[in-house]
């Protein structure tokens, strides 16, 4: 068994002040953001107001979009090459954290292309990254992985330990203005990334253990937050399960229900997080049935399997108006039966299997 999390992770109330000297590895910055969660949330201003304290010159990067982009990581890539910046301040959700994660590489070896990326014995340097999120879903803070959207519409993922944050602030006061939506598709984002984990054939004693206080926190915490968006109290504790998830993930990776879910976000625009805790329960049954003893630690939170299936619905997983034909759900199939997720994923996964997974959802 191997543990491996190099990332120095601070979390809690005003974290960047009390640790800001700790923001400072390089001597320019280059800061990477959406066009508004980073000014709404009030990360951006504090992160400013701290390298303005130590006269540490920035640029600022503000166009990462959901489902970050070729285009958009290279131009990243560019500015901080033209303004010799040397180091990443990756802000927002994990689409501004996955880019950051990107240029780091980028930036660093100027031949490279985001293909390039995605074979690690490409590279072996990259800018040291500050990470600091501002939903609770990705765990990109804690994380070796970056997913990017091809030129082909297909997303993929990249693994390096190179990417993994050399520092991170996890501050509940950031996650406040979050939407109802986007609260819940983040949250269950989390969740997949802690059950998958404890379902993965690479999950561990360790892994388990954070896996079990991440889904037992989104369990009790998600309700009480849909119905108090600004209780910062509630909002810690889903920051707290959202890195734990991130630190599973970080050791098994993913599994089948992210793979389904890529294509249901990127064909359907169904939001990462809920395209993929869609999927949950119907793997989670089929692994069952070839590993019975994968599925205990879900069945002791959540009562049973149905138990999973009912809090899904009762954060409204569930609700969504999404259909495809049957030429599509051959191609989504057999994109998934060559993804990775499947040979992690036990049950014995075959086509008509994961078939039978989208036909599924539908029938909801
Ligand atoms: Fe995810």
């Amino acid at each position: 068994m191997l543990y491996y999390m190099p990332t120095k992770l601070y979390y809690g109330k005003d974290i960047i002040f009390q640790h800001k000297e700790e923001m400072i590895i390089g001597e320019k910055a280059i800061i990477v953001t959406g066009r508004n969660s980073a000014k709404i949330t009030g990360a951006l201003e504090d992160v400013i107001s701290v390298l303005n304290e130590f006269h540490i010159p920035y640029v600022h990067y503000n166009e990462i979009g959901e489902n970050p982009t070729y285009e958009m990581v290279l131009k990243g890539k560019e500015i901080a090459i033209e303004n010799e910046c040397d180091f990443v301040i990756a802000i927002g959700g994990g689409s501004p954290m996955d880019a950051g994660k990107s240029i780091a590489v980028l930036a660093s070896n100027p031949d490279l292309s985001p293909d390039d990326l995605f074979d690690m014995k490409n590279y072996d340097v990259a800018l040291p990254i500050v990470a600091i999120p501002t939903t609770s879903g990705t765990g990109s803070e804690v994380t070796p992985f970056a997913v990017l959207t091809k030129p082909n519409g297909r997303k993929s993922g990249f693994k390096s330990e190179l990417i993994f944050p050399d520092v991170s602030y996890l501050d509940p006061k950031y996650m406040v203005k979050m939407s109802k939506s986007l609260t819940m598709t983040t949250a269950v984002d989390a969740l997949s990334h802690s059950i998958e984990g404890i379902l993965s054939k690479k999950a561990t004693v360790l892994s388990d253990m954070l896996a079990k206080e991440s889904i037992s926190l989104i369990y009790n915490y998600l309700p009480k937050v849909l119905n108090d968006l600004e209780n910062i109290e509630y909002r810690e504790k889903l920051a707290i399960a959202s890195s734990l998830a991130g630190m599973v993930i970080a050791q098994t990776g993913t599994i089948l229900p992210h793979s389904l879910g890529y294509r249901i976000t990127i064909h359907k625009g169904l939001r990462h997080g809920q395209a993929t805790a869609i999927f949950l329960p119907f793997v989670a049954q089929e692994v069952k049935k070839t590993a019975p003893k994968k599925t205990k630690i879900l069945e002791e939170i959540f009562g049973s399997l149905d138990g999973l299936y009912e809090f899904l619905k009762s954060v409204d997983v569930y609700k969504y108006d999404i259909d495809f034909t049957e030429e599509e759900l051959d191609m989504f199939s057999k994109e998934v039966m060559n993804s990775s997720h499947v040979k992690n994923t036990p049950g014995n996964f075959d086509l008509e299997k994961i078939k039978g997974m989208y036909k599924k959802i539908l029938k909801i």
